[in-house]
């Protein structure tokens, strides 16, 4: 282990400095929540619950991924002894850094970065790890081309407002027969297996729903495309320098109601997640022009179907994963 700093790409000509020991300069509170200052179009809140839905993730996609950090020929990628080079991962919106830490572990000769927009990870990592503050809603995020072995990018689409420019981009950075992982739940509230859209009239859940329909549309206004998670295999194949392109989607039980242990692990997991995001919605709402009141109706509303459903709540995690030609 060891006690790093992390390093700011500020600006695109890779001049970097260190997050000294005030790192109060990238965060502001609004609303008593505490959100980065990289980009402020991101509103989900950069703070110890953020930290703890990080946590809850990475235990969730564990679970669903039957003990694995990732899908894919991950370990035939980093043996591949590309050109002698030091082989390298990027984990893209890192979040409270769990994966990164997990993964530099699993690989230890491997250099892992993880790149977020605040600086919310621990200070003391595995020494293969370092975390980054950058805003990759950029036209060319500043790494070096043909570099990175492994790109992984989980839960972080609603912070890139070009989704396709985001793939291509990672194309730039990945070698080539390098491979890149997405991870995304699904936006559109879903019950007993069945997507909001495709229920005509009540479907026992009119406050979950309600929610997530208003948190889309937040999103949309801020320019996020929100059938990102849906379409990754189709965005894989548009941004051209990709091959092997595989897509699963896999159901993601919330709440207690799952039979058999496995599924109950991850409906537990699950459910402690959406517990705690649905608070740190309100603030995306309120700027997105709901009045405090309306946004605390909806959040509550969605809170009573999350603690008392009268049918299975549950949604969707979409996973693609492709070589870089
Ligand atoms: C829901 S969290 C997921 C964290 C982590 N990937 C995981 O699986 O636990 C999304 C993270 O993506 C980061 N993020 C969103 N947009 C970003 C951007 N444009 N640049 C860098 N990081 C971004 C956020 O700051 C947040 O920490």
């Amino acid at each position: 282990m060891s006690a790093y700093q992390h390093r700011i790409f500020s600006d695109p000509q890779f001049e970097i400095d260190f997050v000294g020991p005030d790192d109060s300069s990238f965060f502001r509170t609004i609303l008593g929540f505490r959100f980065n200052t990289t980009n402020t179009r991101y509103m989900i809140p950069a703070d110890e619950d953020a930290v703890r839905r990080s946590h809850l993730l990475y235990h969730m996609v564990w679970f669903l991924f039957k003990g694995k950090r990732y899908l894919g020929p991950v370990a035939e990628v980093l043996r591949a002894n590309f050109d002698g080079r030091q082989r390298q991962i990027l984990d893209l919106g890192t979040g409270g850094g769990q994966w990164a830490i997990g993964i530099a572990d699993e690989f230890p000769r491997v250099e892992v970065t993880g790149v977020d927009l605040a600086p919310i990870q621990p200070r003391l990592v595995p020494s293969n790890c370092t975390f980054d503050i950058c805003d990759l809603d950029v036209p060319e995020f500043p790494y070096p081309a043909d570099s990175y072995d492994f790109v992984h990018a989980r839960v972080m689409h609603t912070g890139i407002s070009d989704y396709t420019q985001f793939l291509r981009d990672i194309g730039r950075v990945l070698r080539p027969g390098g491979m890149v992982l997405l991870v995304e739940l699904e936006l559109e509230a879903m019950a007993d297996g069945r997507m909001a859209s495709e229920f005509q009239g009540y479907s026992g859940l009119s406050g979950w729903f309600s929610l997530w329909e208003a948190y889309q549309y937040c999103l949309k206004r801020r320019g996020i495309d929100v059938n990102v998670p849906k379409k990754l295999g189709r965005l894989l194949e548009e941004a051209a320098s990709f091959r092997n392109i595989t897509v699963r989607v896999d159901s993601v039980p919330i709440g207690f109601w799952p039979r058999n242990s496995s599924d109950l692990v991850v409906g537990e997991t699950s459910w402690m997640y959406y517990d705690s995001l649905l608070p740190s919605m309100l603030p995306i709402l309120m700027e997105s022009g709901y009045s405090e009141g309306h946004a605390k109706v909806l959040i509550r509303s969605a809170q009573e179907d999350l603690y008392h459903p009268i049918v299975h709540t549950c949604t969707q995690l979409h996973t693609a994963w492709a070589i870089k030609k």
